[in-house]
């Protein structure tokens, strides 16, 4: 079993790094495989809603999007970590997540997925907000800790000197590892995922 962390940090190895790192170590510990996924320093396009990606399946937009998306197929969880930029995630990592979650339900639905986030200060809850709201609008069980997800710091040093917020990175590891295993046990003794309707759109307007 394998799990994608993604670094939405313009800084590889900094805060954000340091508490995907620690999931990680988790993770690695219950014997689930890790792959880390940084985004990088350059821009990050947004989704400028072509839909073309509906009818092909990638982004007309060759880059680390679509890079990401041919890994999802064999992974079977997530774990999306984004500094704090003025209360919310930086803008590569909401970028690239409205353009990997764009029409790909299919792609992702019972896949378990959680947020973390790293500040100095403030303004980490509205973020994990943010992020866990792709994950509740795709039918992807949310992996959840003893605490908020989120540790404190502006530097790696820093953020290992918060003990609450590494235990919590921990705990996530662990229960992630456990819910996998809890899916793949399920699986394996013939349980079906739901069966859901087709979706319904309204509009508001009629
Ligand atoms: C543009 C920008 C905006 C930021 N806004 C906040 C903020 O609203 N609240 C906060 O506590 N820290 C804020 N910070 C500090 C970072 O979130 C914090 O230092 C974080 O741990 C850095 O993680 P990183 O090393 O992975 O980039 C901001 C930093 C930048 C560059």
């Amino acid at each position: 079993m394998k799990v994608l962390l993604v670094n939405g940090s313009p800084h590889k190895t900094g805060c954000t790094y340091t508490a995907l790192e620690e999931v990680a170590n988790s993770l690695n510990k219950n014997g689930i495989e890790t792959e880390m996924f940084w985004l990088g320093v350059e821009p990050m396009a947004g989704c400028i809603g072509c839909n073309a990606c509906l009818k092909t399946e990638k982004c007309f937009r060759n880059d680390l999007v679509n890079d990401f998306l041919e890994k999802v197929p064999t992974t079977d969880g997530f774990v999306f970590g984004t500094p704090v930029h003025f209360a919310s995630s930086s803008g590569a990592l909401t970028s690239f997540m409205d353009r990997v979650f764009y029409g790909r339900r299919s792609l992702f639905e019972n896949k378990p997925a959680c947020t973390i986030t790293s500040c100095r200060r403030g303004g980490s809850t509205s973020t994990f907000d943010q992020i866990n709201k792709y994950f509740s609008m795709n039918n992807m069980p949310i992996v959840t800790s003893q605490y908020w997800n989120q540790v404190h710091g502006t530097n790696p040093e820093e953020v290992k000197k918060d003990l609450e917020g590494m235990q919590t990175m921990r705990t996530l590891g662990n229960n992630m590892a456990w819910l996998l295993k809890c899916i793949d046990i399920a699986k394996k003794s013939g349980l079906e995922y739901p069966k859901n309707e087709d979706i319904v759109k309204t509009n508001f307007i009629h």
